[in-house]
């Protein structure tokens, strides 16, 4: 594993939520819509337990329409789950959030029985621009969304319908290797936590194949039925060349070729991209599970060996002990 990300606080915030979510009715999930399932935190679902879900896929400006769709199908086939996609370009986001929250949790409402509904999100997924837009003078003046206000951690939305903003930071956690590169990529993960390099050579693998023609068009690559068949390294370099990291000798400069392949998929100029499909994602997240399981197999069984060997030395000494009281 090559993303070296070791989040502090994880248990705080758990603690925090934990104690939150007695009062709450329905979770919005907020997820970077260019790598939905990588992005969420699986101690989130943990924590939420059987609450009702909205997933909210948002940089849908940045993502890859028809995969988008693809992943809202995906999250509305499951139990108790609603699914919408959102950017930072929609200015009166509210309505829609509110309307799919009640659609949740159809027995709340009313002054009451107000809708209790918390907002989680990992970093740079896009949850400051959101609650801000919620907040806003923008949203404000357009009247779309007038009487908005913010107690503390607390939005009201509407007079029956509490927004409240996660207490704590949800950092991301990598149960899987690749969505470890992919929210590297993404730029959800410190620099000091990865090799930029290595990440890049990922993100071209991920690319190479659906998205060769708007790597050929940004890069001015001239071979685009080739790309999906290049090594990796190979289109890196290719990339570099183009931009001119090269340095004397005419050798690609790599370390400036991956951070231009970074920068231009984090910033949208390579067009709308999204890393991974669901099925990609499922098949990742299995491959893990078993990984896990075989990790805790072997674990039991050295625990059980060790203690095998413990019981073992444990009755030669009561032997020892017999032979001394028998001399
Ligand atoms: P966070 O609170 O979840 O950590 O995320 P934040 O709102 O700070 O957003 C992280 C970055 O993503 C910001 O860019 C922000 O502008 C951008 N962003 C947020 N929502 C959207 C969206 O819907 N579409 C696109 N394309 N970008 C979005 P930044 O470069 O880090 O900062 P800034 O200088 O642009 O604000």
């Amino acid at each position: 594993m090559s993303i070296q990300w070791f989040p502090g606080h994880m248990n705080v915030t758990k603690k925090a939520i934990l104690e939150r979510i007695k009062d709450i009715d329905v979770v919005i999930e907020l997820l970077d819509a260019r790598l939905p399932g990588s992005s969420a935190n699986p101690m989130l679902a943990e924590i939420t337990g059987s609450r009702p879900k909205l997933k909210v896929l948002n940089k849908q400006d940045l993502a890859d329409t028809e995969r988008t769709e693809a992943w809202l199908a995906w999250y509305r086939a499951q139990a108790d789950t609603q699914a919408l996609g959102l950017d930072a370009s929609d200015k009166a986001p509210a309505q829609r959030l509110i309307k799919a929250c009640r659609e949740l949790a159809p027995n709340r409402g009313g002054m009451a029985k107000p809708l209790r509904v918390l907002i989680c999100g990992i970093p740079n997924v896009g949850k400051s621009t959101l609650l801000n837009t919620l907040v806003g003078k923008k949203a404000a003046k357009t009247g779309d969304e007038a009487g908005i206000t913010r107690i503390e951690q607390r939005i009201n939305l509407a007079n029956d319908f509490y927004l409240f903003d996660t207490p704590g930071m949800l950092w991301p956690k990598i149960t899987v290797e690749q969505s470890g590169y992919l929210l590297a990529a993404s730029g959800a993960v410190g620099r000091n936590a990865y090799d930029e390099e290595e990440v890049a050579l990922e993100l071209a693998k991920r690319l190479q194949g659906p998205y060769a023609a708007q790597l050929a068009a940004r890069f001015r690559l001239d071979d685009v039925a080739a790309i999906p068949t290049l090594h990796d390294d190979v289109l890196l370099a290719d990339i570099g060349r183009k931009r001119g990291a090269v340095v004397s000798g005419g050798r690609v400069n790599m370390q400036k070729a991956a951070e231009i392949l970074l920068n231009d998929f984090r910033s949208g100029v390579l067009g709308r991209i999204t890393l991974e499909t669901p099925a990609e994602f499922e098949q990742w997240w299995a491959a893990g599970e078993a990984l896990e399981a075989e990790r805790q197999a072997k674990k039991l069984a050295r625990q059980a060996k060790r203690k095998g060997r413990a019981a073992t030395e444990l009755l030669d000494h009561a032997d020892d002990g017999d032979d001394e009281l028998a001399d």
